[in-house]
């Protein structure tokens, strides 16, 4: 049982720390200007002419390379990738150092060739530091994903929770066995995209799910041209084109959404839950916000949910301390599961995050008898 815990609790716990891992990698990253600093720079493995390091960063999983690098040559290291240079910092002692001590410095992210494409949309994710992020970054922090909205958004997180236990309790009585993978992935994305848009339909939420995959897939992705100077504005791999499909399908649900919730307040229905699209359109609509949200500015808050470091720092981590462990004591209680032969806990990469190679797939029966009323 208690195997099986710390299994669910880890396949929980790995999207969310790869994640957090791989923005971490990415402020480390931090490109600096190569020529300028290269005096004053780490020490690095050996490099191949031109390409530099890149034949590391392009085998995964990355944060293994990484670990593996900083622990033959030193803690301190710089990588050169094409045309820039990243600093890895590979002790917890050296990264409170950089997003402590010298987080002004790496506030900024790099602002990849995808994310050019899209830049209109003052995302948050790699808006430069200034006034515009610090008012996004409070907003997040007090208005959307602060602990009273949190806490009034629960009765939707549990709608999805029970949701899940119903479906596997209807497996578990077929006798089928629960693919434990895309039952929490459906949970989380689920979660978050009510918390976002209480009124999403069945067909939007899936969706959101699909595209917000393939966003993470295309950001994530290698692409030539944020290292290779000369390739930039070709698209020679088609991510840009890519995102903008991406990026018009997103903008067209959220417009849906927002149109519908616009219609309401003219007609003055209250809904006593206030999600997150309705508290910007409140701040969008309040005239003395010291920055006037634009609907693009709207559509990119909801567009995906930053994770990072430091002053970067995941505005979610409220919600995910509540929502994981709540999720997970309800499977944990609710079922026994068990295991076909050996669980094997080998790593895959998909995008940025790091999920496992073979799918939880697991026998399950419940465990309550009666079952708890989850109608
Ligand atoms: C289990 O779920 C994952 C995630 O949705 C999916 O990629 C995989 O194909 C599923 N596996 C099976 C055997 O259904």
């Amino acid at each position: 049982m208690a195997n099986i815990q710390s299994l669910l609790i880890f396949s929980f716990s790995l999207p969310l720390l790869t994640i957090a891992f791989a923005t971490l990698s990415l402020i480390f990253f931090f490109v600096l200007n190569q020529r300028r600093n290269a005096q004053h720079l780490p020490l690095s493995p050996p490099a191949l002419p031109i390409i530099g390091h890149l034949h590391y960063l392009l085998k995964s999983p990355i944060h293994h390379t990484l670990d593996r690098l900083t622990t033959n040559y030193g803690p301190l290291l710089h990588l050169r990738c094409g045309s820039s240079v990243r600093i890895i910092a590979g002790s917890a002692d050296l990264a409170r150092e950089l997003l402590k001590n010298h987080d002004a410095v790496f506030t900024n992210r790099p602002l990849t060739s995808v994310s050019r494409y899209v830049s209109n949309d003052r995302g948050f994710v790699v808006a430069p530091f200034g006034p515009y992020w610090l008012f996004m970054k409070r907003l997040y922090m007090t208005e959307l994903l602060g602990s009273t909205t949190v806490a009034k958004l629960r009765p939707v997180r549990s709608a999805e929770l029970r949701s899940m236990l119903r479906n596997i309790l209807d497996k578990a009585q077929a006798n089928e066995e629960v693919n434990l993978s895309k039952e929490i992935l459906k949970l989380m994305n689920n979660e978050v995209t009510r918390m976002a848009a209480s009124t999403a339909s069945g067909s939007e939420t899936e969706e959101v799910s699909e595209l917000v995959k393939q966003f993470t897939e295309i950001v994530s992705s290698f692409n030539l041209e944020d290292y290779i100077g000369i390739c930039r504005g070709m698209d020679l791999q088609g991510q840009g084109k890519r995102m903008r499909d991406v990026h018009t399908r997103f903008d067209r649900l959220l417009e849906g959404i927002m149109r519908e919730k616009e219609v309401e307040k003219e007609q003055d229905k209250q809904r006593e839950m206030k999600d997150f699209i309705d508290i910007l359109l409140d701040v969008a609509a309040n005239d003395n916000a010291e920055i006037k949200l634009s609907r693009e500015s709207i559509k990119a808050f909801i567009r995906l949910l930053p994770f990072g470091s430091g002053m970067r720092g995941c505005p979610g981590i409220t919600l995910a301390m509540k929502a994981v462990p709540v999720a997970v004591a309800a499977l944990v209680q609710c079922f026994d599961w068990n295991v076909n032969g050996k669980v094997d806990m080998a790593e895959g990469i998909i995008g940025i995050v790091s999920m496992r190679v073979h799918q939880l797939i697991l026998p399950v029966v419940p465990r309550l008898q009666p079952f708890p009323d989850i109608e």
